[in-house]
């Protein structure tokens, strides 16, 4: 799949409908992209490859773009597989070219291709630049925006921002690939589930390469995912930067564990009684149906959290736990938690939910309203109704 993005820089990418889980744990409903971007200047130069197998046309791509040209330079942005898995081959292919990336993605390189020889790369660092004749690349370091070797390249003649995995999405480009051909919202939500998961984690890393970024005239930017904004790439900019920032609006995220439904019982009851105090954004998951990567993108977007988990071998629900796992990895920023529980012959749910949230609320400045309640069996309509006074005056706090 390519795309002409102005007569000297191409798109060239792939669409992979075939992988069911990213990084065999985030799932991919509507796919995913790979792009990669052809520079044919005086210079030629591939920025990034794409995941090894995704697309057997691809190396006939890069030729038709070369069009009887050798490839100069293979800029190397970021070195996750689903970027470098072609690099092997490519340089098999053009055995003059030269891998231009930095020191951390070197060692990467050395150990995921250590057939590469040293004589063929060059070390770049933050500042430095990589003249191909009319454009320019200047390379920033992005630490951590995804991995520790990640940087962005910015082309300083036509204000060109490569920027790797930031700006990227879940979803394959159907048909349409860049932003003005596309409807926005349609990505909207899968990108936030790719930011929430993938990058959300290193948000202080992502905060510090978007001011990097605010500082240069950006008039299209190039992920590695997703579309390409050649329009109007202050739309994603803006995205991100309130995704950075982690801070929610207001609005309940209620996710809850039940084995025979008494604990989502309660659930609906606290959802009723959050919309009869004035919440308007309320939103309800069972957490064994619904993969955490959903649930996690929605937390994301509101200050509060409902947690309810059954007590389960005198624990929290194994399902509960996974999103206790991926929320904890991921770090949504602060939150108001409210928690129960359930049980019938022994507690340990709503105990095990306060260590989780006690924990987030040390490291991460959550706040824990109330210490929660365990309700018995089929809870009674007077013990839901003892909530009311507790569910008020958390509602009162969002
Ligand atoms: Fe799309 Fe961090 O790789």
């Amino acid at each position: 799949m390519t795309a002409k993005i102005l007569d000297t820089l191409h798109f060239i990418g792939t669409n992979d409908r075939n992988k069911t889980l990213f990084e065999s744990n985030w799932p991919l409903p509507f796919g995913i992209s790979y792009n990669s971007y052809l520079i044919t200047d005086k210079k030629t130069a591939l920025l990034d490859t794409i995941e090894y197998g995704s697309d057997r046309s691809y190396f006939e791509d890069v030729a038709a773009m070369l069009n009887g040209r050798d490839l100069d330079y293979l800029v190397i942005l970021h070195m996750e597989p689903d970027h470098a898995g072609m690099i092997g081959e490519l340089l098999q292919r053009y055995p003059s070219t030269t891998v231009v990336t930095n020191a951390r993605a070197l060692k990467l390189l050395d150990i995921y291709f250590p057939c590469v020889d040293k004589s063929r790369t060059r070390e770049v660092k933050e500042g430095d630049s990589l003249d191909l004749g009319h454009h320019k690349l200047q390379f920033v370091m992005t630490p951590m925006v995804h991995w520790p070797e990640s940087m962005m390249a910015y082309c300083t003649t036509e204000q060109i921002l490569f920027s790797q995995d930031a700006f990227g999405t879940f979803g394959t480009l159907d048909g349409g690939i860049f932003d003005d051909e596309i409807n926005l919202e349609y990505y909207k939500d899968e990108m936030l589930r790719y930011y929430t998961n993938i990058i959300g984690r290193f948000s202080a890393q992502v905060a510090k390469a978007l001011q990097k970024a605010s500082t240069l005239p950006i008039r299209i930017i190039c992920p590695v995912h997703g579309p390409v904004w050649r329009t109007d790439p202050k739309v994603v900019f803006d995205w991100y930067s309130n995704w950075a920032a982690s801070k929610g609006e207001k609005g309940v995220v209620l996710a809850y564990a039940t084995m025979y439904s008494h604990t989502q019982r309660t659930t609906d009851y606290i959802a009723r009684k959050l919309s009869e105090n004035g919440i308007r954004d309320i939103r309800v998951f069972n957490v064994s149906n619904t993969h955490p990567s959903f649930i996690l993108r929605e937390i994301w977007k509101y200050n509060g959290l409902v947690l309810g988990s059954c007590s389960y071998n005198t624990g929290m629900h194994p399902n509960m736990h996974h999103l206790c796992h991926e929320i904890e990895i991921m770090q949504p920023g602060k939150k108001k938690v409210f928690l129960f529980g359930g049980y019938s012959w022994s507690g340990g749910g709503l105990k095990h939910l306060q260590l989780f949230a006690q924990n987030m609320q040390e490291r991460h400045q959550w706040e824990l309203l109330n210490p929660g309640t365990e309700l018995a069996g089929y809870p009674a309509a007077h013990d839901l109704a003892g909530l009311d006074p507790l569910i008020a005056s958390y509602a009162a706090t969002l």
